[in-house]
């Protein structure tokens, strides 16, 4: 499972499946991308470790610069995103994009489904570029109290 995003030349990032072993650089990407939210280090090694999760890096320059995971729940027959970020300096080149394809083309059930900050335009402007639609709205879900924009796609 390894593809290649198409970047500046030179500094292409590679997606390929994420371990334990990334934890320290998951670590620090979820603590530059989310400030306000982001996960204490028992829900990274859960992210890291358990079963039906797919999880993915993106790496660029030696380093980690992107990350997904998504939750299977084949109950529910819906994969849902747990996390996705990619660091400030490296975002605009297509990396998310290529980490969430990547993610969608592994995925054993037809729905996947995620929350988002209402307030997050950049998020919202690629989940709906990719065919995300609007599922509904959890009202005060974010400990803030803002919402979260729940969105689906059919794969
Ligand atoms: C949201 C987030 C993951 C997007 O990551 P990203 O790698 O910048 O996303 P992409 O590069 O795939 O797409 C972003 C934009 O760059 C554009 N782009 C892609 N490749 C490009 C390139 N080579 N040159 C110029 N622009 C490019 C895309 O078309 C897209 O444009 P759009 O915003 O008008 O749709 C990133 O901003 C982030 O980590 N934010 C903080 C964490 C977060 O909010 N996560 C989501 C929680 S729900």
């Amino acid at each position: 499972m390894v593809s290649v995003v198409s970047d500046t030349p030179g500094s292409p990032a590679i997606i390929e499946p994420a371990t334990w072993r990334d934890l320290n650089s998951l670590r620090h990407l979820e603590q530059v991308c989310f400030p306000d939210d982001a996960w204490p280090l028992w829900d990274l090694i859960g992210v890291l470790t358990f079963p039906n999760v797919v999880r993915l890096k993106a790496m660029s320059d030696g380093q980690m610069v992107g990350f997904i995971a998504t939750d299977i729940r084949r109950a529910e027959q819906t994969a849902w995103v747990a996390t996705i970020g990619v660091l400030p300096e490296y975002r605009q080149k297509g990396i998310a994009t290529a980490l969430l394809q990547t993610c969608e083309n592994h995925l054993v059930v037809p729905r996947i489904r995620l929350s988002v900050r209402v307030s997050n335009d950049d998020a919202i402007r690629l989940y709906t570029r990719l065919g995300y639609q609007r599922w509904r709205v959890w009202s005060r879900y974010y400990a803030d109290g803002e919402d979260a924009l729940v969105l689906e796609k059919y794969l």
